[in-house]
């Protein structure tokens, strides 16, 4: 008699579900190439809302008709796409995340997710489990957003990009959650291409507000903000290092989506902070908690990837709390900006 035979049927079936799972992932790899791929030949741009067979979509897009197939019927067994029953293919919810022009677009963000760096990072994530650091000076001799802008310049603009695009809705959200009653300057540390601040500064007509972030992102800040652009006589642009220096005197410092490296890039900059501030000034944090994430599965892989290229992590309300303590603000009211977003109201003690 054989182990199998033993075996009650509903636990045969709970095993082959096992077995089908475990495949998958481990094969996971493949569905990032195969979301790449796509973006890169451009079939969900040139795919319109008809169907089209797959020799019409391999002649615009300069691909061999059968192995295009492969890749769109691999993607289709993911909802990316749909094969219909005349052979055709057609767009489905999630294909149309990878135009450009879709809404909510995702491109930006599949592709930054999927950049050659990733490739090299991933099959060291044991290391990284072992030392609980960045693998990044060890690939590469450098720090993540060194390597970026010294030797990756491509995907450091594919990461500008991943990161305005992602900004643009929590935008509209930021603005509408944060109340700006008395508050004349705002300083956005580590604000990107500066989505966010334009969003405020074009909501509150008196506002005046600063920008600080690295020098190769500030050189692309969004032109609202750069000289001759609506917004630039109430701008100020700040190339800088926020863990070397905040030199930014503001009545409210926004902080979102940037404690997400290891502790102490987090406590210096904190401190800097705490340094360029007057008593009084409020610190407003926004983090995507893994405590209170709506999806699970994005967020610990955005914390692995953290791990892997800032020797970051993504925090829980209790270790983000920590950090603000150990800081020395004073802890205010904890708010939901949207499903994935948490606001940490802060103030400098006077
Ligand atoms: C995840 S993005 C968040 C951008 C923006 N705050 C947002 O929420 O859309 C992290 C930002 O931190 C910036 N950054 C990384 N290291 C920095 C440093 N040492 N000083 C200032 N900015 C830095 C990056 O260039 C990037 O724009």
């Amino acid at each position: 008699m054989t182990d199998t035979d033993l075996t009650h049927p509903q636990q045969a079936h709970q095993s082959h579900e096992a077995v089908a799972q475990l495949r998958e992932i481990a094969l996971g790899a493949m569905s990032a190439a195969a979301v790449r791929a796509a973006l890169r030949l451009g079939v969900a741009e040139e795919l319109g809302d008809t169907p089209a067979t797959v020799e019409e979509l391999a002649q615009t897009v300069s691909a061999e008709p059968r192995a295009l197939r492969r890749l769109l019927r691999a993607l289709a067994s993911h909802g990316i796409f749909a094969e219909q029953p005349d052979g055709r293919f057609a767009h489905t919810d999630a294909s149309r995340l990878l135009r450009a022009d879709a809404p909510r677009s995702l491109r930006y963000i599949s592709l930054w997710s999927t950049e050659p760096w990733t490739w090299q990072a991933w099959p060291r994530l044991d290391e990284a489990v072992r030392s609980g650091k960045s693998v990044f000076p060890d690939l590469h001799g450098k720090q993540f957003f060194d390597y970026l802008h010294e030797d990756a310049p491509e995907s450091a603009e594919m990461f500008d990009r991943a990161m305005s695009q992602s900004s643009v809705q929590s935008a509209k959200d930021v603005t509408a959650a944060l109340d700006l009653t008395g508050v004349d300057t705002v300083a956005d540390i580590g604000g990107g291409q500066g989505i966010v601040l334009a969003s405020l500064l074009e909501r509150h007509p008196a506002l005046r507000g600063a920008l600080l972030d690295l020098p190769g992102v500030i050189a692309t800040a969004d032109p609202r903000l750069r000289e001759g652009g609506a917004l630039a006589d109430r701008a100020r642009l700040v190339p800088g290092d926020c863990r070397v220096d905040i030199p930014i005197r503001a009545d409210l410092y926004l902080i979102k989506n940037i404690l997400e490296w290891d502790d102490e890039s987090t406590a210096r900059t904190l401190r800097n902070v705490v340094s360029a501030a007057s008593p009084g000034a409020r610190v407003v944090i926004i983090e995507n908690l893994v405590d209170e994430t709506v999806s699970m599965k994005f967020t610990t892989a955005m914390d692995l990837l953290l791990l892997l290229n800032v020797g970051g992590r993504k925090h829980t309300k209790e270790s983000l709390l920590t950090l603000i303590d150990q800081a020395g603000l004073r802890r205010g009211e904890i708010r939901v900006v949207n499903p994935s977003l948490h606001m940490f109201e802060c103030t400098l003690p006077g």
